[in-house]
C-alpha cells in the first residue's frame, strides 16, 4: 500500500514538474512581454509605484482562458521587465465583476484605511460591474498589495448608470486633492471629479465628445508629461480608448477642466497597429516621467487568438514625453531602457543596397532590430520577419503614399475570420533627409515598431509556425538603402 502511495506521489510530482517546465515555453508565448501564467487577461489596471516596486494589476479571469468573472490579477517588478505573478488581488464577488480602474498610494492616510502604524495603504479605485449598473468602488491593502479588502461603504461614486466606468485617479499636488478621470462611454465623454479622501467625490467638468468617435469611450488617463528638451516643463495628456484603437489629446489641466491645445484636424493615436488598447500609465515613477502599458489584443477577435493556457499580453512599458512639431503636440513613446538588460551582444550588419530581397543570416523570434531606411523613390521597401515557407509578416514603407504600414495577410490566420479581415494598418510618415529610422521588437507573437524615435508606433500580433524565423530586407520598384543595421537577440525574462 505504501509503495502505491509512493508511486502515485511520484507520478503527481513528475506531472507537475513537466507542466512547470513547459510553462513559458509554449508556442507563441512572449518571452519579454508580460503574460499571466495561465488564463485570460485584458486591460492593465492599478499601475502604481511603491517603495521601489512597480505594481501591475490586470483584468483577469481566474477560472478560464476567455473573458469572464473579471477580477484583478497582480504582478510586481523592480525593473518593469522581470515580473513576479502574485495571487489574484481583487476577486469578483456576489456577481459583481471588478472592472478596470487605478490604484494610488495614500501616503497620509487620508482614507483612514491604515490599520497599522506607519504603513501606507494602497487604494484601488475600480468599477463594480453588473449587467444593469456600473459604479465606482474602493478596495485597500495594508500589506503592499498582497491582500485586499473591499470598502464596506461602496460605492463611492454612483450615477445609477449602466455604462460609467474605468476610474483613473491621481494626486493633484497644486490643489492638494485627488482627481478622477472616468468614462461616460456612450456619451463619449470623460468626467472629472475631485476628492480629498477618495470616498466623497465632487464633479468638476466634462471633456468630449471630440476626436475619434468611432466607438464607446473607455479607459481614460490624464497625466503630466515632460516636453522634450525643455527641463521641468510639462503638458497634460489625456488618453482614451475606443473601438479597438486609442487616441490622445495634449493640452492643459487647471485643476477643474482639461483644455486641448491641438486644433484637432487629425486624430492623434498612441499606436497605429492592430493590437494596442486600454493603455494607462504609472504617474509616479523612478524616472519622474510617466510610463504607459497597453493591452496587446483586439476586442474584434480577442477571445479567438490561438494561445494557451493564456490569452492576452502587456506591451513593453513606454516612457512618455511630448514634442511640438509645426504647432502640433505629438506624443513620443520610447521603450524603457531596462529592456536592454535582456539583450545579447549586438551585431552590426553591413550597409546594403537592396533590389528585390536580401535574406539576412540572422534568424529568430525574439530580437530587436534597428536601421535607417532610405526608401526607393516610387515603390515599397522594408522588412519581413517571421519568414517561413510562403509566410511572412511585413513592415513596409510606401514612398508614393508616404505611409508606413504593417501587413500580416501572409501569416497564419485560419483561427479567426475577424483576425484575417484585420490584416493591415498604416500611418502617415514623411522621410527626414531621405530616410526613416525603424526600431523593431519581435517577441514570438508580438511585433512592436517605433519609427522616428517613437513618434509613430505600431503593435501587432502574429502567429508564426515553429520554424518561421527568417528575416528579409526588401525593396520593390527600385533600389533602397539600409544603413546602420543592428540586430540583437533578446533573452527571455523567465
Ligand atoms: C476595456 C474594457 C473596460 C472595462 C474592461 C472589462 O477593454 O471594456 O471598459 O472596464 O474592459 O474587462
Amino acid at each position: 500500500m505504501r509503495f502505491l502511495y509512493f508511486l502515485v506521489g511520484l507520478l503527481v510530482i513528475t506531472k507537475l514538474s513537466a507542466q512547470n517546465s513547459e510553462l513559458f515555453h509554449e508556442q507563441y508565448r512572449p518571452q519579454y512581454h508580460f503574460t499571466p501564467q495561465k488564463y485570460w487577461t485584458n486591460d492593465p489596471n492599478g499601475l502604481v509605484f511603491q517603495n521601489g516596486v512597480y505594481h501591475l494589476f490586470f483584468q483577469y479571469n481566474p477560472f478560464e482562458n476567455k473573458w469572464g468573472h473579471m477580477s484583478w490579477g497582480h504582478a510586481t517588478s523592480a525593473d518593469l521587465i522581470h515580473w513576479k505573478e502574485l495571487p489574484v488581488a481583487i476577486l469578483e464577488e456576489d456577481g459583481k465583476m471588478i472592472f478596470s480602474g487605478s490604484a494610488v498610494l495614500d501616503q497620509n492616510n487620508k482614507t483612514g484605511f491604515n490599520e497599522k502604524k506607519n504603513s501606507q495603504p494602497l487604494v484601488a479605485i475600480y468599477t463594480s460591474h453588473t449587467d444593469t449598473l456600473q459604479a465606482q468602488h474602493l478596495a485597500y491593502s495594508n500589506d503592499n498589495g498582497y491582500t485586499w479588502k473591499k470598502y464596506p461603504n461602496n460605492p463611492v461614486l454612483n450615477l445609477n448608470k449602466k455604462d460609467f466606468r474605468d476610474p483613473n485617479v491621481f494626486w493633484y499636488e497644486l490643489g492638494k486633492y485627488w482627481v478622477m478621470a472616468v468614462s461616460q462611454p456612450v456619451e463619449q465623454q470623460i468626467s472629472f471629479y475631485k476628492s480629498t479622501n477618495l470616498k466623497n467625490w465632487e464633479h468638476l467638468s466634462e471633456f468630449g465628445p471630440r476626436g475619434d468617435l468611432s466607438g464607446v469611450w473607455e479607459c481614460p488617463d490624464l497625466m503630466q508629461v515632460p516636453i522634450v528638451g525643455e527641463k521641468e516643463k510639462t503638458k497634460w495628456v489625456l488618453f482614451t480608448s475606443q473601438n479597438s484603437t486609442m487616441q490622445y489629446f495634449v493640452g492643459d489641466f487647471d485643476g477643474i477642466r482639461f483644455l486641448e491645445d491641438n486644433p484637432h484636424t487629425s486624430i492623434h493615436k498612441q499606436d497605429y497597429g492592430t493590437d494596442y488598447y486600454a493603455a494607462v500609465t504609472y504617474h509616479n515613477t523612478k524616472e519622474k516621467q510617466p510610463i504607459s502599458i497597453g493591452w496587446i489584443n483586439n476586442w474584434e477577435y480577442a477571445n479567438e487568438i490561438p494561445t494557451k493556457p493564456w490569452k492576452g499580453a502587456m506591451s513593453i512599458p513606454r516612457k512618455l514625453s511630448v514634442k511640438n512639431i509645426n504647432h502640433d503636440w505629438v506624443l513620443i513613446q520610447e521603450p524603457i531602457n531596462t529592456l536592454n538588460k535582456l539583450g545579447s551582444n549586438q551585431q552590426m550588419i553591413a550597409n546594403v543596397l537592396v533590389t528585390g530581397t536580401k535574406i539576412l543570416k540572422q534568424k529568430g523570434k525574439s530580437f530587436k532590430m534597428d536601421f535607417d531606411l532610405y526608401p526607393v523613390a516610387k515603390g515599397t521597401s522594408g522588412l519581413k520577419l517571421a519568414v517561413g515557407g510562403d509566410r511572412y509578416f511585413m513592415i513596409g514603407y510606401d514612398s508614393k503614399k508616404e505611409k508606413i504600414f504593417i501587413d500580416r495577410t501572409n501569416t497564419f490566420n485560419g483561427f479567426s475570420k475577424k483576425f484575417a479581415a484585420i490584416n493591415r494598418s498604416d500611418a502617415n510618415l514623411k522621410t527626414n533627409e531621405g530616410k526613416i529610422h525603424l526600431k523593431v521588437f519581435f517577441d514570438e507573437s508580438i511585433v512592436e515598431i517605433y519609427t522616428d524615435d517613437g513618434m509613430v508606433v505600431f503593435t501587432s500580433q502574429v502567429f508564426p509556425e515553429k520554424n518561421d524565423t527568417g528575416i528579409i530586407l526588401f525593396s520593390d520598384g527600385g533600389i533602397s538603402r539600409f544603413e546602420n543595421i543592428r540586430y540583437q537577440k533578446i533573452n527571455s525574462a523567465h
